[in-house]
């Protein structure tokens, strides 16, 4: 098998697709502190209880282990073909009778039941991504009963100014091993377009400015009345001067109720920070200035992935003018080689 780069590195966010391949899938099942989160979880939730896994993928490690765990039925429901019928051979080598593997959309499928539990590891590198709002809303009013224990409870997602150039030099270059996951996702949605890219190997010190945050979405019983939110008015204010290209984006992760979450810009995990750069390359910012942006939160055409749009100033604390900024994250469409990193990262031939 391939095997991804060591270090800072660029790749693009490839959950949202149907371009899993083993490889992905090594890299999800091998995140081993997210795997002790959702095993805790799912042996305290499932005994007894009625069980649906959306995205069980072919592993179907959380099925299973709502099964060891003596739920009394699970339903597997996972949209891409091959990695169903493989999941199906898994379930039976494993010979787990409680389980059954449904192949399909989970928005576009009725089950036989409603379950107590939904386990549903179908967060993005930025939270909602993959379609967790869409997925999850219509579970709760068509899978699940009232009051149903969701995992994970929740996920919010953080930006903050950065500098890409400051990290990445001046001509960043994105790995062999990731051009054919490009290419894939490309022909997945019909053409392409500036693909949402994730950059491995940095941390908190990263940060240009004060974070917002950008998505705060709960689930389940977790929720207790309190709605969640997507987008919004965002105000980073500067804190370290230079050039700033772009927003990063970073996952907070709360798998179950009281857990730690689990930090995609802080922690080793599967999940990685997002880069959304601007539209219009670097802009000069000062300690105190202040990047205001209106972040917009809708789904795509497919009214399941949602797409992220940015549209503010950079004001200097001086009292000077402000310096208007945009950035945006899509699904798919939209403007292809925009920006700088775009440019970059998407040569033509
Ligand atoms: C990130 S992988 C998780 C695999 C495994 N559950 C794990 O946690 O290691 C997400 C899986 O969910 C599937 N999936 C994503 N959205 C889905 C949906 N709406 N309905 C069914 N399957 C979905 C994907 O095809 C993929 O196999």
């Amino acid at each position: 098998m391939r095997a991804v780069p060591d270090g800072v590195y660029l790749c693009p966010s490839v959950g949202e697709y149907p371009v899993y391949d083993e490889l992905i899938y090594s890299v999800i099942s091998g995140d081993e502190q997210r795997n002790r989160l959702f095993r805790r979880a799912i042996a305290a939730a499932a005994p007894g209880a009625t069980v649906l896994e959306i995205g069980p993928g072919p592993d179907l490690l959380w099925t299973l282990a709502a099964a060891e765990a003596g739920a009394a039925r699970v339903y597997a429901v996972e949209v891409l073909a091959e990695s169903a019928r493989l999941a199906v051979e898994t379930a039976a080598r494993r010979g787990t009778a409680c389980v059954e593997v449904v192949t399909g959309e989970a928005t576009a499928l009725t089950l036989p039941e409603r379950a107590d539990v939904c386990v549903a590891e179908i967060v993005g590198c930025i939270g909602g991504a993959e379609g967790m709002a869409a997925v999850l809303g219509d579970a709760e009013r068509r899978h699940l009963v009232e009051g149903a224990q969701v995992i994970p409870a929740a996920v919010r997602t953080l930006v903050a100014a950065v500098s890409l150039a400051g990290v990445l030099g001046p001509e960043p270059v994105l790995a062999s091993v990731f051009g054919p996951y490009v290419e894939g996702i490309f022909r997945a949605v019909g053409g392409p377009f500036d693909v949402r890219f994730c950059l491995a190997g940095v941390g908190p010190e990263m940060l240009r400015s004060s974070p917002a945050v950008l998505e705060d979405l709960r689930f389940g019983a977790a929720r207790g009345g309190q709605p969640g939110s997507r987008g919004g008015d965002l105000r980073l204010e500067i804190t370290r001067g230079g050039p700033v290209d772009a927003l990063l984006a970073w996952i907070e992760l709360t798998v179950a109720p009281g857990d730690r979450p689990l930090d995609s810009l802080a922690d080793d995990t599967n999940w990685l920070p997002v880069c959304i750069p601007f539209a219009g390359g670097p802009v000069a910012a000062g300690p105190g200035d202040v990047l205001s942006v209106r972040a917009t939160v809708s789904e795509a055409a497919d009214g399941i992935h949602p797409e992220y749009f940015f549209r503010g100033e950079l004001a200097p604390a001086d009292g000077r003018p402000g310096v208007p900024v945009h950035a945006e994250s899509r699904f798919a469409g939209g403007p292809l080689r925009a920006t700088p990193l775009h440019r970059a990262l998407l040569r033509q031939p």
